[in-house]
């Protein structure tokens, strides 16, 4: 591919952080050839639609964004230019042939396994309009972290460091294990090294992100199988990075090792997203998440006996085949019993190809709807009581965002709870003790020392 100055690159990213993270990759990967993100497809040289697959109209979605782009790529032909336009991501991997069937505009749709071959899928596509489109769905050998290039470390004072990729749980809902294929994870030398980079490009928080993060097993720099726990510990003596945090996680990999940490390594934020999905134990079988209500009680409490601020954040599933009112009773019993700070819940959608979707006893969506906004309410009035119960604490507060009204800034508290303050944009990247004065549903106000914000 030729490395021509000033093109566009127009990517969209749906769903979780990893597919961010992806995104953010693949900017990294063509921005030696010349590419600069944009936030329009009008004109852009190449769109890249990162997608996510793991609820329902995933797949209608992005035809309609297709639908959207294609006059655009039209716009550019009629001025003698070429859009190329991908499909990425998880719908790419399940859908593959057929997206390049159903939108002839289509120039690439691949998996998220392959877009370190990027350059060379775009320099076949260099063809006439509608010749040499590819698909790429492999799951290749050669890992796509062994090609990332050097230069992509600079993500700010947030940043993302992925781990691990792919889940071996085949949970009965769940498209992952099919479109991100099995585990793997990086080793702890890699890791160290990227983390190590960011935190030289201004990183003061990294995320460790993988589907399954805490089933991470990777080779230590001992020769032996680390776990999640020792490389949170390695990764806390970087000097410089003051927050560590991780996501998402199984109840089931929640070993003693990575529970010791949380109440020894001060950097490692008191605050933990783990999906539970149901409080049923007949859900919970059907779902093949094997523990039951009981264990993720027994984690919780032992998670909060080593770190008694921790603050825990979970997933739901409502109307999966087969759940009763008093199965739905028993989420809402967990919920009460466990106190979240905050918490995803989604009504169940049957995902082609997985096991749940060949089950008998679904569940009306009016039913599923009345299910769901029950406990979004009990959800909310945790979350408002949690932020509420913050005020009139001090909380150090990472400031990486500018507010919308005027003069604010915005940050992240230790609970990952959003605080807003009046505050000068230089504290952008620091980490500023905030007297904080309401909380509310979703964020929390604050003031900060008159002679620092200024
Ligand atoms: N239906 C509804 N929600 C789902 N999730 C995953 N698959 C499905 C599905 N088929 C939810 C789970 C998971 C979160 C990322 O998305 O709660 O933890
Ligand atoms: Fe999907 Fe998470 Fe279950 Fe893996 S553990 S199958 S990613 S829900």
């Amino acid at each position: 591919m030729s490395k021509a100055a000033n093109k566009k690159l127009y990517i969209k990213t749906w769903g979780c952080q990893m597919n961010s993270y992806d995104s953010g990759r693949m900017a990294d990967i063509l921005s030696p050839f010349g590419y600069k993100c944009v936030d329009s497809p009008v004109d852009a040289d190449m769109v890249i639609l990162n997608t996510c697959h793991i609820r329902e109209k995933a797949t209608d979605k992005v035809f309609s964004d297709l639908g959207r782009i294609k006059p655009h790529k039209k716009a550019m032909e009629d001025q003698g230019k070429k859009m190329l336009i991908a499909v990425a991501g998880c719908v790419a991997q399940a859908e593959g042939d057929f997206i390049l069937e159903r939108a002839p505009y289509v120039d690439m749709v691949f998996g998220p396994q392959t877009y370190h071959e990027l350059p060379e899928m775009m320099a076949k596509v260099t063809g006439a309009y509608g010749e040499n489109r590819i698909v790429n769905t492999e799951f290749p050998a050669e890992s796509k972290f062994d090609s990332l290039p050097e230069e992509h470390l600079s993500q700010g004072p947030s940043a993302f460091l992925s781990i691990q990729e792919g889940c071996d749980k085949f949970c009965t809902f769940c498209v992952v294990p099919y479109t991100r294929g099995s585990e793997f994870s990086r080793s702890v030398s890699e890791i160290i090294d990227e983390a190590k980079k960011l935190v030289d490009g201004g990183a003061k928080e990294i995320t460790l992100l993988g589907q399954n993060v805490n089933a991470f097993h990777g080779e230590g720099p001992d020769g032996h199988t680390w776990g999640l726990g020792q490389l949170i510990e390695k990764t806390s003596e970087i000097n410089g990075l003051e927050r560590i945090r991780y996501t998402t996680s199984h109840p089931r990999d929640m070993d003693d090792e990575l529970i010791d940490v949380h109440g020894r390594i001060d950097k490692l934020m008191p605050f933990l997203h783990l999906p539970v999905q149901s409080g049923s134990d007949r859900i919970l079988e059907a779902m093949n998440r094997k523990h039951t209500g009981d264990h993720y009680r027994d984690i919780i409490a032992k998670l909060r006996k080593a770190r008694p601020d921790l603050a825990l954040s979970s997933d739901f599933i409502v109307g999966f085949p087969g759940e009763t009112d008093e199965d739905f009773e028993d989420t809402l019993q967990l919920v009460r019993d466990i106190g979240f700070a905050s918490a995803y819940s989604f009504k169940y959608s049957a995902r082609p190809g997985t096991p749940a979707a060949n089950m008998q006893g679904l569940i009306r969506d009016d039913v599923a709807s009345e299910r769901l906004s029950r406990l979004q309410a009990l959800i909310n009035e945790q979350q408002l009581d949690f932020n509420r119960k913050t005020a009139g604490l001090t909380l150090p507060v990472l400031f990486d965002r500018k507010g919308k009204k005027p003069g604010q800034i915005l940050g992240q508290s230790p609970w990952n709870q959003s605080v807003y303050v009046q505050g000068n944009e230089r504290l952008l990247g620091q980490i500023i003790n905030v007297e904080i004065t309401e909380g509310f549903d979703n964020s929390l106000t604050g003031s900060i020392e008159t002679t620092i914000a200024a």
